[in-house]
């Protein structure tokens, strides 16, 4: 390892990063915020002031020229994600990018593209694969849960949620100037919902239970909310089924059940801003036992910068990379399709 500490910029200064990323660079270990990009220059200086960072820039392409970094973690709107990904990429960056990684297959594909070309780093902010219960998880089943049979997993996000992230979150810091694209991904509220919340949800899904071959999915929309309901057919020839509610009147409930032959995995997650890792209970069927991670080190966006940091600074590989982005944005592109077509849709993945 050349160096200990990975300088990185941050590009957005919008509410996740002023919710989630930049209490993470206050906390984590082997990186440093080095400077900050918005056009929106009030909200620019006011988030300067409160990180007491200086190096500020209102213009993208010449943050990516003088700022001191080796990466950028990009936090803006959707539709902005791929442009940012190929400049960043373009002018020798490594980068950590919010989730989905694009808005459609095709540019992510670019991504993928890029990455081998650049040879530099790409990492998709899905931070729940850092939450050390899904962290555990995902071990457990690598190490004992064996052959898959069946994999379901719930994400159903609530109408409490502004009142809950009151309590736990600073009012944050907006402006009229900030960076809006022509195509606002919110327009269209149920593809949206699917794809804000369903990149998280397919993400763990595949980090769990692995590819998904194909899926058979409908959607409900009752009282201006929406529920699709799937079945998965995972490439390892096992069967499962999701459920994806924005938003449900009651409170937040996420939770992933995998079985194998050697085991099985319970998993319980909650809301990411109360830092709370995903209770876990995994069976060993060699055993006869339940093991129960406490997962202690719990912030999951501070353990994405740290991992991110080491995947840098140690050449090793990001979690999730590039290939698992693009798997995501191809799996909620398959949802919808099968949801408008009323069929099976085939996914094909990278075998390799
Ligand atoms: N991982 C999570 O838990 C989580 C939670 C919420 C949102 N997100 C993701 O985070 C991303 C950002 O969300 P947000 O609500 O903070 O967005 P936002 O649009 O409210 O804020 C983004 C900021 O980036 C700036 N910006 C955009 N393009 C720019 C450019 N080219 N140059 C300089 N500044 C630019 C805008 O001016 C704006 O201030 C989205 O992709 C969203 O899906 C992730």
């Amino acid at each position: 390892m050349k160096n200990h500490v990975l300088k990185i910029g941050l590009l957005g200064c919008g509410p996740i990063s002023q919710f989630a990323h930049l209490p993470a660079f206050d906390r984590a270990r082997g990186v440093q915020l080095t400077a900050l990009c918005d056009a929106a220059e009030d909200l620019l200086e006011a988030v300067g002031r409160r990180t007491g960072i200086d190096n500020l820039f209102t213009n993208h392409k010449e943050f990516l020229a003088h700022a001191d970094m080796d990466a950028v973690l990009i936090a803006v709107s959707d539709p902005f994600h791929m442009p940012l990904v190929r400049d960043s990429l373009e002018a020798g960056k490594h980068v950590l990018v919010e989730k989905p990684l694009g808005t459609n297959s095709k540019e992510c594909a670019e991504a993928v593209e890029l990455v081998n070309r650049t040879g530099l780093k790409l990492q998709v902010g899905s931070m729940k694969r850092h939450d050390p219960g899904i962290d555990f998880a995902h071990q457990f089943i690598k190490e004992r849960v064996g052959e898959i049979l069946s994999v379901s997993g719930w994400y159903c996000d609530t109408l409490f949620r502004p009142a809950m992230q009151q309590a736990l979150l600073p009012t944050p810091l907006t402006s009229a100037k900030s960076l809006k694209s022509p195509n606002d991904p919110r327009a269209d509220k149920q593809h949206y919902s699917l794809v804000t919340h369903g990149a998280h949800l397919f993400d763990i899904l595949r980090y769990l239970g692995g590819e998904i071959s194909a899926v058979t999915v409908k959607v409900a929309n009752v009282f201006d909310q929406y529920s699709w309901h799937g079945l998965m057919e995972f490439g390892g020839g096992g069967l499962g089924h999701f459920e994806l509610t924005i938003k449900q009147n009651c409170d937040w409930s996420e939770g992933y059940n995998v079985q194998g032959s050697g085991g099985g995995v319970e998993v319980r997650t909650f809301l990411p801003f109360y830092n709370r890792p995903s209770e876990v209970r995994a069976f060993d069927a060699s055993t006869e036992q339940w093991y129960t991670p406490l997962g202690a080190y719990s912030n999951p966006y501070k353990r994405q910068l740290e991992a991110f940091a080491r995947s840098v600074l140690n050449d090793e590989p990001t979690n999730p990379d590039v290939r698992d982005g693009l798997a995501a944005v191809r799996l909620l592109e398959a949802v919808e399709e099968s949801t408008i077509q009323d069929k099976k849709v085939e996914i094909a993945f990278d075998q390799g």
